[in-house]
């Protein structure tokens, strides 16, 4: 049996990728307390915003609000998403403690999602990669649709490759893999990864997965198999990209907790607290929580 890594990094993007499809507005103080709730139970790092055009994504308009309303917690990073040099000036004043630029592994996405080509996107983005590192800030890139495209199909490894070299070519300090509309499957989640790393080192990828198909846990653990230790999650499994029709949010990062306590691997989060924040922003959001982890958790609590 091939060992596991010991420790595991939570990301939670729920803030972001969680609540940017939202189709009604979420008032910035629900979002602050996401925040608040999500450090409580002892995430580490959290993706709170993005610092895109208000037109293409109006529920991320509030970002200024919603960044300077978080009372930072020592040892906790935030992170926003940024995919021009417009988004850095407005990001920067905010101080975030990570920039996320973010590229597609296919033209199709590219244009939908930053209505410009792979290479245009990479020629917008590494004024930003420049900018955030002059002022002291760790860069992620993402490979939307590396696993496969809502508007091409299938996605090729080779394709995967070259968007890697490209963000690296620019100075990008990590890199994820994200697989935007929840198809992937463990072997083709490897192959991923395989031509990842042949840009960035293993202690600088990671792993987005959505969670359309439930493929993400089994794409989680492929990945632990070849030593990825990074992992993005949204409580309570919010979400969905606006330009990824019918893909919902990412895995459940309560499903992911539980699974890596099951197998003895540390994150340091404490996942009845995170069940608290999963409920807490589905009342905001008048839902019940939908994540198989949150439910059974807060059934189990009914019963006793
Ligand atoms: P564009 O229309 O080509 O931009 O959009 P433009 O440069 O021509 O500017 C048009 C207008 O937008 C101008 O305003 C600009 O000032 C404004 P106007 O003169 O018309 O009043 N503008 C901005 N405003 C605020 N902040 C900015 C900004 N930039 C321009 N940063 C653009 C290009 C990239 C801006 C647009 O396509 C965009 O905002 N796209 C973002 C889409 C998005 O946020 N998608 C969801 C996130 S990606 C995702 O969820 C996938 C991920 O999770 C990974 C995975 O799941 O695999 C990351
Ligand atoms: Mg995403």
């Amino acid at each position: 049996m091939s060992s596991l890594p010991s420790r595991v990094t939570l990301v939670d993007v729920g803030p972001r990728d969680g609540l940017q499809n939202e189709k009604q507005p979420v008032a910035a103080a629900h979002k602050i307390e996401l925040v608040h709730r999500l450090q409580a139970a002892g995430l580490r790092e959290i993706e709170v915003t993005s610092f895109v055009s208000p037109k293409w994504v109006p529920q991320m308009a509030d970002n200024t609000e919603v960044m300077a309303g978080i009372q930072r917690k020592p040892g906790v990073r935030y992170g926003v998403l940024v995919p021009n040099t417009k988004g850095l000036d407005a990001a920067l004043p905010t101080r975030p403690d990570e920039v996320v630029v973010f590229a597609a592994a296919t033209e199709a996405f590219s244009q939908r999602n930053l209505n410009c080509s792979i290479e245009e996107s990479i020629e917008r983005f590494a004024p930003v990669v420049a900018g955030a590192k002059a002022a002291g800030i760790k860069v992620r890139g993402a490979i939307s649709c590396a696993l496969g495209c809502p508007y091409q199909g299938d996605v090729s490894a080779d394709e995967v490759d070259r968007v890697a070299g490209l963000l690296q070519q620019i100075g990008v300090d990590h890199c994820y893999v994200g697989d935007t509309i929840g198809v992937g499957t463990p072997r083709k989640t490897q192959a991923a990864f395989e031509r990842v790393l042949r840009h960035f080192p293993l202690k600088e990828v990671s792993g987005h997965f959505h969670d359309t198909y439930g493929q993400a846990l089994a794409n989680i653990y492929a990945s632990l198999e070849i030593g990825v230790a990074t992992f993005d999650g949204s409580v309570g499994g919010l979400g969905g990209c606006p330009y990824a029709k019918g893909a919902t949010g990412n895995v459940a990062t309560e499903d992911v907790v539980f699974m890596l306590n099951g197998l003895g691997i540390e994150t340091g989060i404490d996942i009845d607290l995170l069940v608290d924040a999963a409920a807490g922003i589905s009342a905001a959001l008048g839902r019940p929580v939908t994540s198989r982890t949150g439910r059974a958790l807060l059934s189990k609590r009914e019963r006793v």
